[in-house]
C-alpha cells in the first residue's frame, strides 16, 4: 500500500478533465501545486508564491492548520460515515447550534448539504416546500440577477447570470426564472466600499412581481457581494430595499454567503454587515476551511416549523438530502475551525485588516491597464482593460502574477483578490508589490507587442 502524498508530477496529465480549466492550455503548460502552509503554497517547480485569493475563499484560516487536521484525524479514527437518513451523531447537532449562534435573526435551523450548488439547489427546494406547505402551492418562479453565480446544479446555474455558464445549457434549465439588471453601474468606477448610487436597481423587482405576479414568486437569491464577476458591492440601501420588497409582497429573499459568510466582510455575514436578514442563508467554502466539502443553508424558524409542521406525525417531512449531508469529516473539520474563528477572533481580525488590504489594491490604481478597482472587507476586484476578446488579458495577467510569485483566481478579465484572515501587513504588502510586477510585466508586454 502506497502512503506517499500524491503531489510529484503523474506519468499521464492525459485523463483528468478539468473543471472550469482550459484543458488544451494546462496539459501543454501544467501548474501543479505540489504544497501549501500557512499563506503560500509551492508549485512542481518549487516555485512558492502567496496565495492571494484563500483558495478560492475557502482558506481564510490558512492552510495546514494542524487544529483541524487532528480534529479530522481523531473523527476518522473513532466514526468515519454515518448514514444521513433516519439517524444521526452528535457533532453534527453541535455543529448545527455553533453555526446558529452565528446567523443572524432567527435563521436558527440548519441543513447540510455537501458544497455551494448544492446548498443554492436546497435553499430553492426549500422556498418551493414552503410556499406548498402554506397553501401556496402557485408559487413557482425565481427571481435572480445578471452578474450572479450560484453554483453549477441546474438551479443555481438558471438563477445565475453568467452567460459562458448558461450558454450551453439554456434549453435545459429551469423554467420561470427571471433576472433582474446587475448593480455594476458605470459610475462605480475605483470606489472603496459601497457604492453611493444604485439602490433604486432594486426596484427591477417591483417590476417583476407587476409583469409575472407577485404571487407567482416562491424567492429572489441573490449573492450580497457578486464574488465571482468580480467583487461587485452592492450600492447602499439597495439590499434593504430588495428586503421591503420581498416583505410587501411574501417573496423569500435568499442571501448566497458561499463566499461572503464566515467573515469576509469583517462581519460573521454579510447580512450582518449591511444590517439586512434573509429568510434563508446559504454558505460553504469557509466552513470547513476548505478542507473537507461542505455546504450549509440557514433557515428561519418560521419556513422550518411551516414545512414540518404541515407533515403528519412519523412522515419524513421534506423529501430533500444527500449522501454526504453533515457527514462526521466535514463535521470534525468545521467544528474545529469554529473554535479557532472564536479563539482568534477572526472576524475582527478581518475587519481590521481590511482598510490596509483595500488601501494596498487602490495603490494599484496608476498601472496603465488596470481599469477599476473596488472592494469590501477583506474581498476586491481589479478589472483588466480587455484585449482582443473577453478573458484574454485576465488570464495573460494571472499567468504574469503566477510569474511572479502570487496566486489568485482571473474570471474573465477581473482578477479576484481575496487574501486570508491570518495575513499579517507584511503579506498584504507582498501581495500588492507581487500584483505590482505581474500586472506591470503584462502592461510592458502588450504594450510592445501592440506596437
Ligand atoms: C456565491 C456562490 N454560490 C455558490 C457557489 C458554488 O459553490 P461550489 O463550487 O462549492 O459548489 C459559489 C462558488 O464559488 C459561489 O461563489
Amino acid at each position: 500500500m502506497s502512503n506517499r502524498s500524491r503531489t510529484g508530477i503523474p506519468n499521464s496529465l492525459q485523463e483528468h478533465w478539468m473543471p472550469f480549466t482550459s484543458n488544451k492550455g494546462f496539459k501543454k503548460d501544467p501548474r501543479l501545486i505540489t504544497e501549501a502552509k500557512g499563506v503560500y503554497i509551492k508549485d512542481h517547480k518549487g516555485r512558492t508564491q502567496i496565495d492571494a485569493s484563500s483558495g478560492l475563499f475557502c482558506n481564510p484560516l490558512g492552510h495546514g492548520r494542524k487544529e483541524i487536521i487532528n480534529a479530522i484525524t481523531k473523527q476518522l479514527e473513532t466514526l468515519d460515515f454515518v448514514t444521513p437518513f433516519q439517524q444521526g451523531f452528535g457533532g453534527s447537532f453541535e455543529l448545527a447550534t455553533k453555526i446558529s449562534k452565528h446567523t443572524p435573526g432567527d435563521l436558527n435551523q440548519i441543513f447540510y448539504t455537501i458544497c455551494g450548488s448544492t446548498a443554492v439547489e436546497t435553499a430553492l427546494k426549500i422556498s418551493i416546500a414552503y410556499h406548498k406547505a402554506r397553501g401556496q402551492g402557485h408559487r413557482f418562479r425565481f427571481v435572480g440577477r445578471e452578474r450572479a453565480y450560484h453554483g453549477m446544479n441546474i438551479g443555481g446555474t438558471s438563477v445565475g447570470g453568467m452567460i459562458n455558464n448558461v450558454k450551453t445549457f439554456a434549453n435545459i434549465l429551469m423554467p420561470g426564472v427571471v433576472h433582474m439588471r446587475h448593480t455594476h453601474l458605470p459610475e462605480h468606477k475605483f470606489v472603496k466600499g459601497q457604492p453611493e448610487t444604485g439602490a433604486e436597481l432594486a426596484s427591477d423587482l417591483e417590476r417583476i412581481a407587476k409583469n409575472f405576479g407577485a404571487e407567482n414568486i416562491a424567492a429572489c437569491i441573490v449573492e450580497p457581494i457578486s464574488g465571482s464577476t468580480g467583487t461587485l458591492v452592492p450600492p447602499k440601501g439597495y439590499l434593504n430595499k430588495l428586503r421591503e420588497i420581498c416583505d410587501k409582497h411574501e417573496i423569500l429573499l435568499i442571501f448566497d454567503e458561499v463566499i461572503t459568510g464566515w467573515g469576509r466582510t469583517g462581519s460573521a455575514f454579510a447580512a450582518q454587515e449591511y444590517g439586512v436578514t434573509p429568510d434563508i442563508m446559504t454558505m460553504a467554502k469557509a466552513t470547513t476551511n476548505g478542507i473537507v466539502p461542505m455546504g450549509v443553508v440557514a433557515v428561519k424558524e418560521k419556513i422550518y416549523d411551516t414545512i414540518v409542521n404541515s407533515a403528519p406525525e412519523g412522515v419524513i417531512e421534506m423529501f430533500h438530502g444527500y449522501t454526504y449531508s453533515g457527514i462526521p469529516v466535514a463535521v470534525a473539520a468545521a467544528l474545529a475551525v469554529q473554535d479557532i474563528f472564536e479563539k482568534e477572533d477572526i472576524f475582527n481580525r478581518a475587519k481590521n485588516l481590511s482598510s490596509y488590504f483595500l488601501d494596498g489594491l487602490f495603490s494599484l490604481k496608476d498601472i496603465d491597464c488596470v481599469e477599476n478597482i473596488r472592494g469590501y472587507g477583506l474581498m476586491g476586484g481589479i478589472d483588466i482593460k480587455m484585449s482582443e476578446k473577453p478573458g484574454k488579458a485576465g488570464f495573460s495577467v494571472y499567468k504574469e502574477c503566477y510569474e511572479a510569485g502570487v496566486n489568485f483566481k482571473a474570471t474573465g478579465d477581473c482578477l479576484i483578490i481575496a487574501p486570508p484572515f491570518i495575513c499579517e501587513k507584511s503579506h498584504i504588502d507582498e501581495i500588492v508589490e507581487k500584483l505590482r510586477k505581474g500586472i506591470g510585466n503584462y502592461s510592458k508586454t502588450s504594450k510592445k507587442n501592440s506596437k
